[in-house]
């Protein structure tokens, strides 16, 4: 399959590339960071402008689209909300209208953080999205025009952890890096979220895609816990102090921004259903990601740039 995968160079973007540049044609999307030594080639370009994302599909002309671009950080949402909602809420629809005249599969993906998290127990698919901050908001409106504009797009909301270029992009590699080192570090005990180990996340997108589903899905893992227990369990599976992790509380901090949801837990009984599989533990995927850290992947992609 020809793969064209935007945001190459992200969390999510890299490891699948990686995990699958020996088995399909991809050819990655970045914009500030054009790796030299990545298995796949790369396409520098600012997609936040229409005329560019044109010139790419029409140039490239793949079998399928996975669109992992986004400004993804809260942070910078709130503080640069034009272009968040340029990039997370605008491209997507281009990238949709474009894809739906050439027939191009569509994989957008999408967040947990469309909710408020005001519901007791997990959102489904039908659920009624209320989002809190720029980045939720600019998400929403991304998957929204997908959906309208392209009927065959598979639109996915995810939550994953795993390991990046910078080693600075996901929870897990903040509690990993800072436990190593000895360092004190605070969880939420009251924030709830269901995150999948990237590995995993891409395995599934892309059983998705060969199953050819489309419409809307909840992927994450099966299982939930707060961000606190998240972090003790890291601590345990990579033999560090779990002491150095302090509970709190969302209430307690002054340093974030952007409003969040305590409550991310997804139900991911539909993509189940289509897949024929439950998605994996805790256990299971930290087991991967241990594996992974002593098989040196993550030393590995730090070598990428
Ligand atoms: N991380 C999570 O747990 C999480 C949770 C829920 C949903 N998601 C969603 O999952 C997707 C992937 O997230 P991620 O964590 O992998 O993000 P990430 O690590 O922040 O990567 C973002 C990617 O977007 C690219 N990008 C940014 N601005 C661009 C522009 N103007 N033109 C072209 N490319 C641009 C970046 O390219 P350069 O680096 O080359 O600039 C990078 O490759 C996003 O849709 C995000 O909303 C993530």
């Amino acid at each position: 399959m020809r793969i064209l995968l935007t945001g190459a160079s992200g969390l999510l973007g890299l490891n699948f590339g990686l995990r699958f540049a020996s088995e399909q044609q991809i050819t990655g999307v970045v914009y500030s960071h054009a790796f030299t030594q990545t298995p796949f080639s790369m396409i520098v370009t600012d997609l936040s402008q229409e005329r560019n994302v044109d010139k790419l599909i029409e140039n490239s002309k793949p079998d399928v689209v996975i669109n992992c671009a986004a400004i993804a950080n809260l942070e910078e949402c709130e503080k640069k909300p034009q272009e968040a909602h340029m990039l997370n809420g605008e491209f997507p629809g281009w990238l949709a209208e474009k894809c739906d005249n050439l027939s191009i599969k569509l994989v957008h993906i999408s967040t947990d953080a469309v909710f408020d998290g005001k519901k007791k127990g997990k959102y489904n698919e039908t659920d009624i999205p209320k989002p809190m901050s720029v980045y939720a908001q600019s998400k929403l409106a991304g998957e929204q025009a997908v959906r309208q504009i392209d009927q065959d797009a598979l639109v996915l909301r995810v939550n994953f952890y795993g390991f990046s270029f910078s080693g600075r992009r996901s929870l897990a590699e903040f509690f990993l890096r800072n436990l190593e080192n000895g360092a004190p570090v605070k969880g939420f005990t009251d924030v709830f979220f269901c995150p999948l180990y990237v590995i995993d996340m891409v395995e599934y997108l892309m059983q998705a895609v060969e199953k050819q589903l489309r419409g809307l899905y909840h992927l994450c893992s099966v299982e939930s816990l707060s961000k606190y227990d998240f972090g003790l369990h890291i601590a345990r599976v990579f033999n560090l102090d779990a002491n150095l992790i302090s509970p709190i509380t969302v209430s307690d901090v002054d340093f974030i921004q952007a409003p969040r949801s305590k409550n991310l837990v997804l139900d991911t009984g539909k993509i189940e259903q289509a897949l024929g599989r439950a998605t994996p533990s805790q256990a299971e995927g930290l087991a991967r990601f241990h594996h992974d850290f002593q098989d040196g992947y993550a030393m590995r992609l730090q070598t990428l740039v």
